[in-house]
């Protein structure tokens, strides 16, 4: 018998990555997804995506103890046979741009089946990112409508957002900076509470438990999102402002600005804009929540504006330096949203491969180190995929950085006036050396100009 038994309900990136870090500490997991092959590789220790450390954890506990991690096609089981159950389900964005919560609800209802034939007091955990309301007016209603069950008596529920992100997942499992509970009661917090104690141990001398209701803990994770994708927009009209007078540095005002002992640096990087599976989404979320409840947020408006716009942005900077760009060859260095990924959700090439292709650019070509496949599944015949840098600039008249990989950085403007036909470049992630570049290169850098 083991001291904690988990029920992990969803297998993406938060689900697999705590149900691999927990089981690797004497926790008994039961993770649960409908798709047979995902469960068959998990059960093989196999990670069935790509995530920084995960393979090496999931074989770990392969070796060590394999039947504390296993995975099952059938949640109602796994809800049955441990004490908690986790929902780690995706939250994805609807077309109208409002989250879609159908896989929480599927995953509440079987939860609701198991508790309907279990006796014992068990916890059941939102760990997704909902709206407001949804652990309690969604998550506990559909559960004592199909079980009978009343939440803060037979079943207690708490809603924990997590925090994780791509290629951090582990590290962040692991080393979160802060815990949020939020409970329908204080008996629902505790008992989340006390698993962390045991599972963190010693961390937690630097990583305070919030302890909040329900709801708070919902907004808290949107609250984290919504201030991210802000502080980068914020940035990204800065570079803006940069742009009207000669000679500033958006990069070195950011620092200055970030210095500030009530801020912080990070994540006021100007760029083309942010992507990935979570700001997007979770902006749109609680704006169309808001909005359904009679508020407009006026703020998340204009973040996400801005973002879209600096894919414009950078076609304008690549017309101001090659001209009109239809009939040219374009290269794309990056595709990925984000460095140390595959990942293309929202990525920011998408938006500026559709921008060029407005304006009847018809010749581009992407390179990414890791993203290639995944950016054809996305983007199909609307660019060319080249093998490598060499063969992405080869002919081509204008080159954008748009994903800041570390072999980019790497070029110097020999590189791209040895391959191009014209060696005109624009940086949308400020990796390079303004002064350097300017000097030999037709060179635009996002929130730069030169001294005139
Ligand atoms: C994000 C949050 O960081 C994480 O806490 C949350 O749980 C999920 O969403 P992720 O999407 O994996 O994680 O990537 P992140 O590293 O935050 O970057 C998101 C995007 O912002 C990337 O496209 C990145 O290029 C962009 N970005 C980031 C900037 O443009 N400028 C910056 O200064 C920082």
């Amino acid at each position: 018998m083991y001291k904690y038994s988990i029920s992990i309900l969803g297998t993406g990136f938060i689900g697999l990555c705590s149900a691999a870090c927990f089981s690797n500490k004497d926790v008994k997991v039961l993770a649960s997804t409908h798709n047979e092959n995902k469960a068959k590789m998990i059960n093989d220790g196999k990670a069935p995506f790509f995530e920084a450390n995960l393979q090496e954890i999931m074989e770990e506990v392969k070796k060590n103890n394999p039947e504390l991690l296993q995975c099952l096609t059938d949640p109602v089981k796994a809800v049955l046979e441990t004490d908690i159950s986790m929902i780690t389900q995706g939250t994805p964005m609807r077309n109208d741009k409002s989250i879609d919560l159908s896989f929480i609800e599927s995953t509440a209802r079987e939860i609701g089946e198991a508790l309907k034939i279990k006796d014992k007091y068990h916890l059941v955990v939102v760990r997704s990112t909902v709206v407001p309301g949804t652990t309690r007016n969604l998550v506990g209603k559909i559960i004592t409508e199909v079980s009978g069950k009343e939440p803060g008596k037979d079943f207690g529920l708490s809603m924990q957002p997590e925090f994780l992100a791509e290629g951090r997942s582990i590290e962040d499992t692991l080393h979160p900076d802060r815990i949020v509970i939020g409970g329908i009661d204080n008996k629902s917090g505790d008992m989340l509470q006390e698993f962390y104690e045991y599972f963190y141990g010693d961390h937690l001398q630097i990583c305070p438990i919030l302890r909040m209701n329900l709801e708070s803990a919902e907004l808290v994770k949107y609250g984290n999102n919504c201030l991210l994708s802000t502080k980068i927009s914020y940035a990204n009209e800065f570079a803006n402002f940069a742009e009207l007078v000669p000679n500033i540095d958006i990069a070195q005002v950011m620092k200055g600005v970030g210095l500030d002992y009530r801020l912080n640096s990070r994540f006021l990087n100007a760029g083309v804009g942010f992507g990935g599976s979570c700001f997007h989404k979770d902006v749109n979320a609680i704006k169309a929540w808001s909005k359904s409840k009679g508020y407009t947020s006026r703020l998340l408006e204009a973040v996400l504006d801005i973002n879209d716009d600096q894919a414009i942005h950078i076609v304008d900077m690549a017309e101001e330096l090659a001209g009109k760009l239809a009939g040219k060859k374009i290269t794309l260095l990056g595709l990925a949203f984000k460095p140390g990924t595959d990942d293309m959700r929202e990525a920011a090439s998408i938006r500026v491969v559709n921008e060029l292709l407005k304006r009847n650019v018809t010749d581009i070509v992407g390179y990414d180190p890791k993203a290639n496949e995944t950016a054809e599944v996305e983007m199909g015949k609307k660019i060319k995929y080249a093998k490598s840098i060499t063969e992405a600039l080869k002919d081509s008249e204008c080159a954008l950085i748009i994903t800041e990989w570390d072999e980019f950085k790497e070029l110097k403007p020999e590189d791209f006036i040895k391959h191009m036909k014209t060696a005109n470049l624009v940086d949308g992630r400020r990796i390079y050396d303004y002064g350097k570049f300017i000097e030999k290169l037709s060179f635009r850098a996002i929130g730069r100009t030169a001294l005139k």
